[in-house]
């Protein structure tokens, strides 16, 4: 049936029509009595023109506003079965999908090259159904429980009274979560500043849990590196560039691909036995620790490449739904508290901004058929006819009731309790920043660290910037000392 393409209707030999496919008289003269006179509200061409136009816009992220993306495939070149039974995971197979690169903190307008960390989402459509992996730039993130991201959010955009951002604000919410010092310090070194999203590495930040044939289970990060090499601006390019092109990225993004340079990344995961995580010198499930490469290297996997651009930026990237929810199986969740949070609040926010049956929309729509009993709702496009609406029934409709334990879950207990992860033998909030600015970055990276920190506490007043100093003097005393004579002017 051709009016199920999504494109079918536009053909530009035709001649314009209403939204009810009635050929439109005008596209540029709206009906009025006599040339000088009033309009007619009959006008329904004008009346739909307007009205249509005065619901454009939908809510932009609530994070993540700005970004754009492509589409393109992940091929598995090397055999990893024995940590996980997923189909896309299996060497050989080729799975199409779709990237989003995003800024966190700003709207749909702002700048690409603010400094900030950059979103790094991946959907890949498989058979065995949507599989997302939602991740940054960066492989920690600035806190370790979901009860404080609004706030971290709000701290990040703008104030109540003025609507403008606010570095007080910034840097009092992360002072005042310690937590936050590992992932600061990668925001305020280079890679708050990569030089276009081709040149950015990503990763899922998260632990994730792998799943065997047999059933063994395994810790998982995956880490996708950029085979365009990593670069970065300056922070007086990434200035020069957001006043003269706020959509730099947006555009090399499109760019390259249209002109035929499609950027690729290599897939790697660094695989945790299941029983380590209990006894790992750090807590493997805190979003704000990296594990070391020397306990746990990088096992290469396979490589994605972006090759086609979205012909439609509404459609296929504004409207596309991203979420750490969407698994399949040999794949699984973990106790990270932020991303057990994550897989409630994504698709609670597409019902929000897109609609309950976001699913339904081509870009998010699985190439597998669904069969669900959820129903109805607004915009429901795709049904199950005259099947049973509920379950279980007597009539043939599939259903489901596998009890006992689920292969991707984990064993927990204890009594309900508000607090932190118990404690790992090296787990502190600066110990990882620390090892990032004396052994990650080279003497010229800590010069610029100091000077993008003393230049971002521009403004900041007290006691919070008294508490920044003391916050990078616990990172790395010497640079803190460094930031602090800066910002006095020694
Ligand atoms: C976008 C919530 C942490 C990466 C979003 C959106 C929400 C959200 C509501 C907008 C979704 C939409 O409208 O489509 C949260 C919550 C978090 C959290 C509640 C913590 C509890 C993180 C972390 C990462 C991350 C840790 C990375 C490791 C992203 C990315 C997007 C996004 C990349 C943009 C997705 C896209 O391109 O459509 N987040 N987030 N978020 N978030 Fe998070």
């Amino acid at each position: 049936m051709t009016h199920l393409d999504p494109t079918a209707h536009h053909d530009s030999t035709l001649a314009s029509t209403t939204e009810s496919g009635a050929r439109r008289e005008s596209d540029a003269h709206s009906l009025s009595v006599g040339a000088d006179g009033p309009l007619m509200l009959h006008d329904v061409a004008l009346v739909e023109k307007l009205a249509r136009f005065d619901r454009e816009r939908i809510p932009e992220r609530s994070p993540h506003a700005k970004g754009s993306g492509a589409f393109g495939e992940l091929e598995i070149t090397e055999d990893v079965s024995q940590y996980t039974k997923a189909g896309l995971f299996q060497k050989g197979a080729k799975t199409p999908m779709l990237a989003r690169f995003s800024t966190v903190a700003g709207e749909l307008g702002s700048p690409d090259t603010w400094r900030d960390v950059r979103g790094f989402a991946l959907k890949f459509y498989t058979e065995e159904g949507n599989f997302d992996i939602v991740g940054n730039n960066t492989p920690v993130f600035f806190l370790r429980d979901p009860m404080k991201f609004p706030d971290f959010i709000h701290s990040q955009k703008r104030t109540p009274d003025s609507g403008l951002r606010d570095a007080t604000m910034q840097w009092d919410f992360w002072t005042l979560s310690p937590e936050s010092a590992h992932q600061v310090t990668y925001l305020m070194g280079d890679r708050g500043l990569p030089k276009t999203w081709r040149h950015m590495n990503g990763y899922s930040s998260h632990t994730y849990l792998w799943v065997n044939e047999a059933g063994e289970k395994f810790w998982v990060k995956y880490h996708f590196l950029t085979e365009q090499g990593m670069e970065f601006l300056s922070n007086e390019e990434a200035d020069e560039i957001a006043g003269s092109d706020a959509d730099y990225h947006r555009r090399d993004l499109f760019e390259s691909i249209k002109g035929g340079e499609f950027p690729s990344w290599r897939l790697e995961v660094q695989v945790m036995p299941y029983e380590d995580a209990k006894t790992y010198r750090f807590n493997p499930f805190d979003l704000t620790k990296t594990w070391s490469k020397k306990d746990y290297p990088r096992i290469p996997v396979g490589r994605f490449t972006l090759n086609q651009n979205p012909v439609n930026h509404f459609a296929q990237i504004e409207q596309a739904a991203f979420s750490p929810s969407n698994t399949v199986p040999g794949t699984g969740v973990s106790p990270d508290k932020m991303l057990l949070g994550r897989v409630f609040s994504y698709p609670d926010a597409h019902r929000n901004r897109l609609g309950t049956n976001f699913n339904q929309l081509p870009v998010n729509r699985p190439v597998v058929p669904t069969n669900s009993y959820d129903k109805e709702g607004a915009m429901q496009f795709f049904h199950s006819g005259d099947a049973p609406v509920y379950a279980p029934n007597s009539f043939g409709r599939g259903y489901q009731d596998a009890q006992g334990p689920v292969d991707n879950g984990w064993e927990a207990d204890g009594a309900m309790v508000r607090s932190a992860y118990s404690l790992h033998a090296e787990d502190d909030d600066f110990g990882q920043a620390h090892t990032l600015v004396r052994e990650v970055m080279d003497e010229a990276a800590r010069e610029r660290l100091v000077e993008t920190v003393a230049g971002a506490l521009d403004g900041v007043i007290e006691p919070v910037l008294s508490n920044a100093f003391q916050y990078w003097k616990n990172i790395d005393q010497e640079v803190g000392e460094k930031i602090e004579a800066r910002v006095k002017g020694a």
